[in-house]
């Protein structure tokens, strides 16, 4: 491993990916900012033989948590088993290859946690500060973090919460708000008295400013690299790293009562003692040792927990590695929307793999190919189509299934013999050389995307070269030559079987099987003979299927109900017309009467024409709700209310005598207004 990291050689990798809150189901956003890019790097060094562990759990403490529990009226235990399961699952399914996949809410975690504050507490690490903090008086709770939201002072954001605006990105603290409201009860909250102890974030700006602005230039992504610059250089501020809360690590001091741990101090803990839980007396080399790379795979809305505040307290330890790099990724949107989870506005993991059994390498492409790794980027259900019909079954699918079935036809599933060698053969072959390092170089840079073309490119290779020699025609006249070929083009399918492994694993398990191919680790791949004359393959099978335009549809049409739902939920009453006098209002006469006869006006697809008895003999009135009442004969019986003393209007060709009230919903459908006690018909309302 040379490439990058200042090219320091590591003996070992200590990849962490961030820790979901567990409040909800994992979306795409997650898997193309975070896990699949992990994945793909945890993939890959262990293919290059290296010692890897791969760390991934649930973040089960902080407000998010609790929020969602209050409005589920559940605890937030109940919260976090169910969402920790799902989450936990799908991630697996999807082949999520973590060493380990724990939790916040254990009992290891607490201890280390706890312990890790302790000894930080014991050196004297922290600053004791009473303050005034946001306190809600109707439900009696001081306001940490998402409790309080109000108007960022950096961006405007009338969103933000009291710990950061996920507009701009900003790490805020709740006295930073503009016009701050409790999210508890909307009241305006006062400020309180409150014991806590902070990190001195501001002692730390000269080793920060060292070792991200001047060690690390050039070598962490630059969107990571500025952010971290523009906090440096706005000056870092001490953060609490406390709560007053009653959900998450307990403070451990005695007078510390009601208070728990920031739930940003606790969650990257758990990196360490999710190590604990899985390795024992045999974990600190993982963090501690310099050998060891540790690396954090993160959104950008993490950077700065990452690259500055787990840093200051892995450093005021003292004993830990700091990271190596933070590959922060940018944000995926869904069909040109930002993707939200209280808009319901994502593809979520658990349903997706439902919707496409068997297809989670689909998923994994398309994300890995569209990642937003210098840019937010857009997934749309077309491109996921087009990703799987038009390169994996068109390209890849296309040529190891070509190649395949000559060899059985022709060779009895056997691979046939090399022989002897023309030009395309050897500038072939040489190239086949040359993607190992190609695609390696781009993963150990983090440039996933590009990593992933290029193992693309080997399967464009193995097709041009198929186009170029027409082995089906061959045979016939030079079985010997049909030999040479079809033994070329297995090589790159067995290259493709170990190179492909890191982005599409359950693919390059498939080719394993139908080539009957031993593992192979990197190191194999490049050469020309890992498949040997006479080695027997098994059946061909389709690596991949098309995906049919109805799967599409159905998947748009559920985003396209989500959107109808969340303009249903953004209905707001109309405002109030200007004031009336009683008089204006005795203007209007408005009667009950009982509907005698109700049918549809010939030729008007809107219009019902109602006869009503009015008390006074009987009327004609012509209402546009035809839609709504599909079946008209069923409201004779019915009392409606009606002006009568409208001008009469003719509509098409039916003279109206007064009109019908309505009520519109908020989705559009009129709903007849009636009395709700039968009364005689022709009585005023009013
Ligand atoms: O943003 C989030 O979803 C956080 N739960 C990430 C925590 S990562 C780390 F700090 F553990
Ligand atoms: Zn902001």
């Amino acid at each position: 491993m040379t490439y990058t990291d200042k090219d320091q050689q590591y003996k070992r990798y200590t990849i962490t990916s961030a820790l979901p809150y567990a409040n909800g189901p994992v979306h795409i956003g997650h898997l193309a900012g975070v896990y699949v890019p992990a994945d793909i790097y945890a993939r890959y060094l262990r293919a290059q033989g290296e010692e890897v562990l791969f760390i991934g759990g649930s973040d089960e403490h902080g407000v998010p948590i609790t929020i969602k529990a209050r409005k589920e009226g559940c605890t937030p235990q109940d919260i976090v088993d169910r969402y920790h399961a799902i989450i936990r699952d799908s991630f697996k399914e999807l082949g999520i290859s973590f060493d380990i996949y724990s939790r916040t809410s254990s009992p290891e975690h607490h201890k280390t946690a706890a312990e890790y504050f302790t000894k930080l507490y014991n050196e004297g690490k922290f600053i004791e500060k009473t303050s005034l903090q946001y306190y809600d008086e109707e439900a009696q709770q001081f306001l940490a973090d998402r409790y309080i939201t109000g108007t960022c002072p950096h961006c405007g954001n009338e969103h933000a919460y009291g710990d950061q605006c996920e507009a701009c990105g900003t790490s805020l603290n709740a006295t930073d708000l503009i016009n701050p409201k409790s999210a508890l009860s909307g009241a305006k909250p006062v400020l309180k008295e409150t014991k806590h102890w902070f990190l001195p974030l501001d002692q730390d700006e000269p080793w920060l400013r060292q070792w991200i602005l001047e060690e690390h230039k050039g070598d962490w992504k630059t969107n990571v690299y500025g952010q971290c610059k523009s906090w440096i250089d706005a000056g870092l501020q001490p953060r609490a790293v406390t709560r007053d809360l009653d959900w998450g690590v307990k403070v451990p001091l005695t007078d510390a009562d009601g208070k728990v741990l920031y739930v940003w101090f606790d969650a990257p803990i758990g990196y360490i003692s999710f190590t604990k839980q899985l390795k024992g007396e045999d974990w600190e080399k993982w963090w501690k040792n310099d050998d060891t790379k540790l690396v954090h795979f993160i959104g950008k809305d993490n950077i700065v927990i990452h690259c500055i505040m787990f840093p200051s307290i892995l450093h005021a330890d003292g004993s830990y590695n700091l990271p190596a790099n933070v590959p922060a990724n940018k944000f995926l949107n869904l069909e040109g929307d930002k993707i939200s989870t209280s808009r319901n506005w994502a593809v979520w993991l658990h349903a997706h793999l439902k919707d496409f059994p068997g297809k989670q390498d689909v998923l994994r492409y398309t994300l890995c190919s569209n990642a937003p790794e210098t840019k937010d980027n857009d997934f749309t259900w077309k491109d996921f189509q087009l990703k799987n019909n038009s390169e994996l079954v068109a390209i890849l699918g296309n040529f190891v299934n070509r190649t395949m079935v000559l060899t059985h036809k022709f060779f009895g599933g056997k691979v046939p013999a090399q022989g002897t060698l023309g030009d395309l053969d050897r500038e072939t072959i040489a190239e086949i050389a040359t993607f190992p390092e190609r695609i390696g170089r781009n993963i150990e840079t983090y440039r996933f995307r590009e990593a992933l073309a290029e193992m693309m490119n080997l399967a464009r290779l193995g097709n041009k070269y198929l186009t170029e020699t027409e082995p089906w025609k061959l045979y016939k006249e030079d079985p010997a030559r049909t030999a040479t070929v079809l033994n070329v083009a297995l090589q790159i399918c067995a290259n493709l079987a170990v190179l492909c492994a890191p982005f599409l694993p359950f693919t390059a398990d498939k080719m394993h099987r139908i080539m009957n191919l031993q593992a192979l680790g990197w190191k194999d791949a490049g050469r020309a003979d890992l498949l040997m004359e006479g080695h027997q393959l098994a059946q061909a099978e389709l690596l991949f299927e098309q995906i049919d335009d109805a799967a599409i549809e159905a998947q748009v049409n559920k985003l396209l109900e989500t959107k109808r739902q969340n303009e249903l939920n953004a209905w707001q009453p109309r405002s109030v017309k200007e004031k009336v006098s009683f008089d204006d209002f005795g203007k209007v006469d408005i009667r009950v009467g009982t509907v005698l006869e109700c049918s549809k006006v010939p030729k008007a697809d809107k219009l019902l024409q109602f006869k009503i008895d009015d008390g006074m003999g009987g009327r004609t009135i012509v209402s546009g709700i035809a839609k709504y009442y599909p079946e008209p004969e069923k409201l004779v019986g019915r009392q409606v209310c009606f002006i009568v003393n409208f001008e009469p209007r003719k509509l098409k060709g039916v003279v109206s005598e007064g009109m019908i009230l309505s009520a519109e919903d908020k989705d559009g459908r009129l709903v007849l207004v009636s009395p709700s006690d039968m009364v005689t018909a022709g009585v005023n309302v009013g």
